[in-house]
């Protein structure tokens, strides 16, 4: 099955990347050939989260995915994670027909102001030649309601994508103000839903196609040290976050997965590895959650279920 994956958010610093580049990294490892396009066109950061220092706020040269929407460069600069990451440990672990490569996106890019016909060429090409080559390819869109994101809905309306299958993630942090965020981006008039009708997506379908992922998510066990009045209060704003997901219709039936807070993270944008867990600098939890979200979003039975 050859998947294209949508990550999204409405709020920025959601941990839209970064989750996107652990689970890209962990489905490489189960031995899948992996994608991951930067489409967060104003700032660019996957480079920085694989660790290459060379890309790491973007390619210079005009060689990256901005120019190439463009119609600037004839193709987009693509990167081997492995063979070009700073990090030893990264370069090395690896499965023998896995694959992770990186588009980068342009140091000097922007956000788009526009959208015109051949850029949506150019972006529908980019998607085929990626379903041709990869299992599995990752949009990073920018947060909020980009050009970015009809983009990528007018590409995947074409004839020439009739047939990939397309998945979209939404990630927010889980607090209130998130949740309701979270919420418009997918069912407000100029979100995910409307924006796509306008390019001709069947609401329902394109509704199905819809997951979302909670970041960040305070753990409530004793292993944190809570005084009983802060575990008490935790487990009442889960409890009204819970029902406020609900309202939202971001209940759990829709929810692809959750992460830990994780303390190497609050520091740090990177791909957490084994390594880092067994050095016991990362917690197990969160690599728990990385695999699971991978797993997840390849098992067709999670995206079934409302259809
Ligand atoms: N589970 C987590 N626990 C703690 N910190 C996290 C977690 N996930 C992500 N972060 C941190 O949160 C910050 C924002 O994450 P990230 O850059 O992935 O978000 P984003 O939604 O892509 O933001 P932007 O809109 O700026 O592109 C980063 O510093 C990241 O390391
Ligand atoms: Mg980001």
């Amino acid at each position: 099955m050859i998947v294209l994956v949508f990550s999204a958010s409405d709020k920025g610093g959601t941990g839209r990347s970064v989750t996107s580049c652990n689970m890209a990294y962990w489905l490489s490892m189960t031995g899948l050939k992996v994608a991951y396009l930067d489409f967060d066109f104003g700032s660019p950061t996957a480079g920085g989260t694989f660790e290459i220092s060379r890309i790491d706020t973007g390619i210079g040269d005009g060689i990256g995915l901005h120019s190439y929407l463009l119609g600037d460069s004839g193709f987009p600069a693509r990167v081997s994670v492995r063979s070009e990451t700073d990090r030893v440990e990264l370069s090395q672990s690896r499965h023998p027909s896995g694959r992770l490569v990186l588009f980068p996106g342009d140091h000097s890019g922007s956000e788009f102001t526009t959208l015109d016909e051949p850029m949506v060429r150019r972006c529908t090409a980019l998607f085929a030649t990626c379903e041709q080559e990869f299992d599995v390819t990752f949009v990073d869109l920018s947060a909020g309601r980009s050009i970015a994101l009809a983009l990528a809905l007018s590409a995947t309306r074409s004839a020439q994508l009739a047939e990939t299958v397309s998945r979209w993630l939404i990630f927010h942090r889980w607090t209130r103000q998130h949740i309701v965020a979270g919420h418009s981006l997918v069912y407000d008039e100029h979100g995910v839903l409307g924006t796509g009708v306008e390019w001709g997506h069947d609401r329902e379908q394109l509704r199905n196609s819809i997951r979302y992922v909670r970041t960040a998510v305070p753990e409530l066990n004793d292993a944190m040290g809570l005084r009983p009045a802060q575990a008490a209060w935790l487990q009442r704003q889960h409890d009204t976050l819970n029902r406020a997901a609900i309202r939202n219709e971001m209940g759990s039936t829709v929810v692809l997965g959750r992460t830990p807070v994780e303390p190497m993270l609050q520091c740090r944008e990177q791909v957490i590895l084994d390594i880092d867990v067994s050095a016991r600098i990362a917690n197990p939890e969160t690599v728990d959650a990385f695999r699971h979200l991978a797993t997840r979003l390849m098992n067709r039975a999670v995206w079934e279920r409302l259809e």
